[in-house]
């Protein structure tokens, strides 16, 4: 068993880190501000055994009594529609944030690891990404905020590695969905999925055969603890190498939800970007594990969701 502090745990990926946590037997004290997460993910573990909540700016000074074995910086807006709206609190949690928890594991001798993103690639190059590649990043475009923030992240944690012997490791998130995404997140999945349940056009860009991976959150997650206790400080690539074309995707989503919705095709917008897909090379040899969970699975598990927040009119 061992003390966990999940910072960002109030979203998305980070209650289900949680989750993951706790179902093995760990403590976790979650420390979130709530800027983009929300308590709701947290609700079915209020009053469990292990679990602590602190509402904290990571950005802020940060201090846990007690013993702590990992410090899993998590917090950070994620989304497009998040991190332009929050440019400079996206920077701050990139940096400073990231500063104070690699500080905090340093303190208690723990070992840190570190949420980055396959956008430290930028508009790619090189496909699929391995992550020997180092990017292609515009450092002042609005997207930079988010971007050159998680460079910064993994810059920073390479030097508390080599200058203080931290015991760190660097994951490299590409595109998850599952529940407890934000229903207005402006993604793909989350997008059809909602028009369908509304009954409303699923809107489609071009012809719909350009391509998307997604990886399921569950799937997303057993990479992480396999980062976390394994021995590789990485980075390393975690993430769905499958493809589909968004036509394919709008398919399963109208058989998943049985909405009668119609398909609404609207011009490819000019800066459509190229599609990131993870080179999973390491992640397969390294840690031994790669992805399992179908499309259809997953979207279907990620409607139920969507449907109860609907039906509970929470959304
Ligand atoms: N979801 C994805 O597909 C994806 C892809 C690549 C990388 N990531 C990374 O994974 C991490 C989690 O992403 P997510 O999708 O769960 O996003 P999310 O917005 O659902 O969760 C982020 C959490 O961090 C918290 N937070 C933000 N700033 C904070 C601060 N200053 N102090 C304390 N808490 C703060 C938010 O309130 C939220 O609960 C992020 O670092 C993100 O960059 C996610």
């Amino acid at each position: 068993m061992a003390r966990v502090v999940v910072t960002g745990g109030a979203g998305f990926l980070g209650s289900h880190l949680t989750d993951a946590l706790l179902d093995r037997g760990d403590e976790v004290v979650v420390l979130d501000n709530l800027v983009t997460g929300s308590l709701r993910n947290l609700q079915h573990l209020a009053g469990r055994d292990g679990f602590t909540f602190v509402n904290h700016d990571v950005t802020e000074p940060v201090s846990v009594p007690g013993e702590v074995d990992a410090v899993l910086h998590f917090a950070s807006p994620a989304s497009p529609p998040a991190y332009l709206a929050l440019p400079v609190e996206t920077l701050m949690v990139g940096s400073r944030g990231t500063h104070n928890a690699l500080g905090l594991a340093r303190a208690k001798g723990a070992r840190f690891m570190v949420s980055s993103t396959s956008e430290v690639y930028g508009d790619p190059s090189v496909h699929p990404q391995p992550e020997s590649y180092w990017g292609n990043v515009n450092p002042i475009g609005p997207r930079s905020v988010y971007d050159e923030a998680k460079r910064f992240t993994e810059a920073l944690t390479m030097a508390y590695h080599r200058t203080h012997g931290l015991d760190v490791r660097i994951v490299r998130i590409f595109n998850t969905y599952g529940p407890r995404m934000q229903h207005d997140d402006g993604r793909v999945v989350t997008n059809f999925i909602m028009q369908a349940l509304k009954g409303e056009p699923l809107t489609i860009y071009g012809d719909g055969s350009q391509t998307r991976s997604f990886c399921f959150v569950d799937d997303e997650v057993r990479g992480f603890l396999a980062l976390l206790d394994g021995d590789h400080t990485g980075p390393i690539n975690i993430g769905n190498d499958g493809e589909f074309t968004m036509l394919e995707l709008a398919e399963v989503v109208l058989e998943v939800t049985g909405s009668s919705s119609t398909l609404e095709h609207r011009p490819l917008p000019v800066d459509d970007p190229r599609q990131r897909r993870p080179d999973l090379t390491l992640a397969r040899s390294l840690l031994g594990w790669e992805p399992t969970i179908a499309l259809h699975e997953g979207v279907t598990r990620t409607t139920e969701y969507f449907r109860g927040l609907l039906d509970a009119g929470e959304i």
